[in-house]
């Protein structure tokens, strides 16, 4: 298990200092990996308006790091106040950053590399203790996720890019079949959010009490396969399963299927994966759709997507003690036998392919693969604080959004716990979004439970 102050209270300064440092390189390696990968011409590209140009990305996720690293914790002098403004995603939209003066690859690489050094710096000299944004390392944390978060932009810019594979990885681990479709998540009171988890974000905060009646949630996401059912049944074309907003949205979108996938003459489906041309595989969870899509598959297959709530409550709760857990498997950090996680392959892992990270209650790929889309609004929890400041959550509240949880294959093991909370727009789909479906449970299914329990 790797030493945290969360899993070890006796971590020393020197040991987590070495964890952070550990944890700032294998960002780097990863940023790096994304923008070396393509010649300089695509590094400036716009290849979507819904996209920054890469370039634009590194020196954002320099630009962070100097503000709070650098600046804040380090007490260092600005490197380069003049590009501030540049690399401030409120004041430009994706679509625009194009035109704008940006530092050349050259240059990004250099500003990097030198608010590194500094970092490192801030680094040694930081207590980790006391202070709010120092303690246990919070700031660092912070910027370790913020470079991550933007290394799976970068991967979902890739995607989007047009041209010859540049990427590679091994594949996932083999599927196997699962005993359930679908598992009783007991009514009750379970917890919700963190109050100790020393790198949760402002949004994650703080731990509160939630009761849920009892439900049904699938034990994998949607696959492929079953997809492909909705769609040859003509769901694209019944407004039955869609929302007023939802079909609103796939009448002027032309949408038929999910973004990447084309029928060949035969009714073959296909799909373009990071410049690769495949066959879509039926085993594995769908991909790139938006959230109107998977809740029109939810409705035609007689279900509905899961709240924010439930969800998180068949990621956490353990129904022998009572208590949430950090992850589906247990306390422990992600490790690679528990998920699909931090681009270690380039696709979602078939259903089946993680028995050892299944919950309590046997739901399987909650961390990981994809993306899950959440019936739920995206909105402060009661006590929400806003830290270290009010841009990374608080001013999207109530905005047109829908939560997203658990994590793609794109997102790193440090940029998600079972209490991260994502947000998107319902259209988005050039994200690594997926679903799984739940149900209300019926008196008569709660009842079996009792009587098979032996309860009254
Ligand atoms: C939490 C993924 C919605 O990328 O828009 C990055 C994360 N915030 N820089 C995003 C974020 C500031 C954010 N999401
Ligand atoms: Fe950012």
């Amino acid at each position: 298990m790797t030493i945290t102050p969360e899993t070890d209270p006796f971590c020393t300064p020197e040991q987590l200092r070495g964890h952070v440092a550990a944890l700032l390189d294998r960002s780097r390696t990863r940023s790096t990996g994304l923008t070396d990968a393509v010649d300089e011409g695509d590094l400036v590209a716009q290849h979507s308006p819904l996209m920054s140009p890469l370039v634009w990305d590194l020196a954002h996720i320099g630009s962070q790091e100097e503000l709070w690293l650098v600046r804040d914790v380090g007490g260092r002098e600005p490197l380069r106040p003049e590009i501030d403004g540049l690399y401030d995603a409120f004041q430009h939209s994706r679509a625009s950053r194009i035109e704008l003066p940006l530092l050349t690859p050259a240059e990004a690489r250099q500003y990097v590399a030198e608010v590194r050094e500094k970092a490192l710096d801030a680094l040694e000299r930081s207590p980790l203790r006391g202070r709010r944004l120092e303690h246990e390392g919070f700031a660092f944390g912070m910027i370790v996720q913020h470079e991550q978060q933007h290394d799976e932009t970068m991967l979902a810019t890739h995607q989007l890019r047009a041209g010859a594979p540049v990427l590679q990885a091994p594949e996932p681990p083999p599927g196997r079949r699962l005993a359930a479709r679908e598992v009783l998540v007991p009514a009750g009171v379970s917890i919700q959010g963190t109050s100790t988890e020393p790198w949760a974000l402002d949004n994650e905060r703080p731990a509160h009490a939630v009761s849920l009646p009892a439900f049904w949630i699938d034990t994998h996401p949607v696959t492929n396969g079953e997809y492909v059912a909705f769609v040859e049944a003509g769901g694209y074309t019944d407004p039955r399963w869609w929302s007023a907003e939802g079909w609103r949205h796939r009448t002027a979108e032309g949408l038929v299927a999910p973004r990447f996938w084309e029928r060949d003459s035969a009714g073959e489906w296909w799909r373009r994966r990071f410049g690769v041309v495949e066959r879509v595989p039926a085993d594995e969870p769908v991909v790139h759709v938006c959230f109107h899509e998977a809740a029109a598959y939810a409705r035609w297959a007689g279900k509905r997507l899961p709240t924010e709530a439930e969800w998180e409550k068949a990621a956490r709760f353990d129904p022998a003690t009572g208590r949430s857990r950090r992850y589906p498997w247990g306390d422990e950090s992600p490790a690679e036998r528990h998920a699909n996680l931090g681009q270690r392959h380039l696709r979602p892992a078939p259903v089946g392919a993680y028995p050892e990270g299944a919950s309590p209650l046997g739901v399987e790929q909650l961390i990981g693969d994809v993306w899950e889309w959440c019936d739920s609004g995206w909105h402060p929890y009661p006590g929400f604080e806003a830290f270290p400041y009010r841009e990374y959550s608080e001013v999207f509240f109530g905005g047109d959004y829908k939560v997203l949880r658990g994590g793609s294959f794109g997102t790193d093991p440090s940029a998600v716990r079972a209490t991260f909370r994502n947000w998107d727009h319902p259209v988005r789909r050039q994200i690594f979004s997926g679903f799984r479906c739940a149900r209300d449970a019926s008196p008569a299914d709660t009842a079996d439970r009792a009587d098979a329990a032996g309860l009254p």
